[in-house]
């Protein structure tokens, strides 16, 4: 971890202090790149000295291990079941980033009678109390779950690449949230673009409507390039900013982090677990 990868990713990466607790990421579609970009994105923000918890949200298809290159040995059902503490779950991934694996976990979170859910929630509050950001993996989407996480969260992540279907069910994303009067803050990443002014076309076009349709601003994370580098990466099951650390796709990742971190300040809510819990019952 401490490898010279991480040292060259540590220059890459400049010092920013993160505001707001809890970032969703999200979309409509599946396999726009979700997993990778919250992988990414903790490794350039805990290498900036961030202390950073990311949960795998994503029920059916969370890979989030895999990205990482750790073995999930256990997940949230156990700290549901009782066999484990939440302490014991955590794994700590390359970059020092603290791994929850939230397996079948998640959807039990909806079906805990009060004295489970009290405990793990307060269990669950430690942890966000001592970190400096939670970052969740959501599945793809609009079920409920996925909809109570990113209403909890300070700031929604949505990504979408340029295919018209991503970007419409991110548009849908985006509505739904603003059907609920989502408070936090709504950003934009456009992923696998065949360039940076093809990327930003999408984002304008998306965060145009959002405006006129649905009144709420959608703020512009960032482009990231379709690039064989990130698929290689996969393959080596190594998170691309390790593997590559002097690539392009690092530097807009480590941009797009250090943009996140300075971002207009958003309100930090208190007991985001509790509102997840709240929000699933
Ligand atoms: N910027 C990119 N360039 C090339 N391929 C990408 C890029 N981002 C994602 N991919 C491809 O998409 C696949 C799915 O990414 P993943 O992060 O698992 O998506 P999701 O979590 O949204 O389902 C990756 O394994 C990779 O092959
Ligand atoms: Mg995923």
């Amino acid at each position: 971890m401490t490898d010279e990868n991480t040292k060259k990713l540590e220059e890459v990466m400049s010092e920013q202090s993160v505001r707001g607790k809890v970032l969703a990421v999200t979309s409509g579609k599946g396999g726009v790149g979700k997993t990778n970009i919250v992988a990414n994105l903790s490794i350039c923000l805990a290498v900036s000295g961030k202390k950073v918890v990311a949960m795998d949200a994503d029920l059916g298809l969370g890979n989030l291990d895999v990205v990482m290159d750790i073995s999930c040995k256990s997940n949230l059902g156990h700290v549901i079941s009782g066999q484990k503490s939440l302490e014991e779950i955590i794994q700590v991934g390359p970059g020092g980033v603290d791994v929850i694996c939230g397996g079948s976990g998640i959807e039990e979170l909806a079906n805990l009678n009060k004295f489970q859910r009290q405990r793990l929630l307060e269990e669950l509050d430690g942890i966000q109390k001592n970190s400096d950001l939670i970052i969740i993996d959501n599945g793809a989407g609009i079920s409920s779950s996925v909809v109570s996480f990113c209403l909890a969260a300070d700031h929604t992540l949505v990504v979408t690449t340029p295919e018209p279907s991503a970007m419409t069910d991110a548009y849908a994303m985006i509505k739904v949230l603003a059907a609920h009067d989502y408070d936090g803050r709504i950003s934009l990443v456009v992923n696998m673009a065949r360039s940076v002014s093809e990327g930003k076309r999408v984002y304008r076009q998306i965060s145009d409507v959002a405006m006129r349709f649905l009144d709420i601003p959608v703020y512009e994370a960032g482009v990231l390039c379709r690039t064989d580098k990130l698929v290689s990466a996969v393959r080596k099951r190594k998170p691309v900013v390790l593997a590559y650390p002097r690539s392009g796709i690092t530097s807009s990742i480590g941009a797009m982090a250090a943009r996140l971190s300075r971002g207009a300040a958003v309100k930090t809510k208190e007991g985001f677990f509790k509102r997840v819990a709240n929000l699933f019952s």
